[in-house]
């Protein structure tokens, strides 16, 4: 039988490290929904398209061509790589204007309703783990297992701050966080929220390793 994980929960809660270690140790494939929504923001960015403009948006998500692959080894820099149209821009995704700008494009349904296809080819490809915001609710609510990850709004921006190193910037990455989730829980389509009968797991309490255990326990206590 096919193994598919859904995982969502609010940004910083671990879902990128927690689903990739699991991934590695189910043999599954790892796909990160938010790095798609990202690559797409970069594209609108750069056209100078209206972030407010879903026809548009769910115009050029139809036109432009992203894929989300395994890094190489050799790329200690990334989970995965992400391309838009061919052009590597998994660092470039990452930058603070393409966090402001993220939760504004991926809140149009005609932008989600494109990404839905991609999103459920990919995991039509075999044993998968999908990180994201609505994995479990409405990208594949029949996955065989849903998990929800998360963890306080200080302990988030804790996180973030130690991952890029600057302690001296832990109140603005509050904000933004807090930002983030009003705007993703908030959203009319496809808000944030718990699936029916997922695993929760506090991240603030929990180690990756005993988050990664605890999922792959829950998976093998499963009926075949
Ligand atoms: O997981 P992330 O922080 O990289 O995601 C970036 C944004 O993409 C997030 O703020 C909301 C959006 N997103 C979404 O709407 N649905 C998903 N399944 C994944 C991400």
């Amino acid at each position: 039988m096919t193994r598919i994980v859904a995982i969502d929960g609010p940004s910083g809660a671990g879902k990128s490290t927690i689903g990739h270690a699991l991934a590695a140790r189910i043999d599954a494939t790892y796909v990160d929904t938010g790095l798609m929504y990202r690559a797409l923001t970069l594209a609108a960015v750069e056209r100078g398209i209206d972030v407010e403009d879903g026809v548009v948006l769910g115009v050029l998500a139809n036109q432009c061509r992203i894929e989300v692959e395994r890094a190489r080894p050799e790329q200690m820099d990334r989970l995965e790589t992400v391309r838009l149209d061919g052009r590597d821009v998994t660092l470039e995704v990452r930058q603070p204007h393409i966090d402001r700008a993220v939760s504004a494009v991926s809140r149009h349904a005609q932008v989600r309703t494109a990404m839905l296809s991609v999103q459920r080819d990919a995991a039509a490809r075999g044993d998968t783990v999908m990180v994201g915001r609505d994995i479990g609710t409405v990208v594949l609510p029949n996955a065989t297992l849903k998990v929800y990850l998360t963890a306080n709004a200080q302990v988030r921006a804790a996180r973030r701050a130690a991952e890029m190193n600057a302690p001296d910037r832990l109140a603005e990455y509050l904000a933004e966080i807090e930002r983030r989730d009003a705007a993703d829980s908030g959203r009319a389509i496809a808000p944030l929220r718990q699936a029916d009968g997922a695993l929760v797991l506090d991240t603030g309490r929990l180690s990756v390793e005993a988050c990664v255990d605890a999922i792959a326990a829950r998976l093998e206590a499963l009926p075949e």
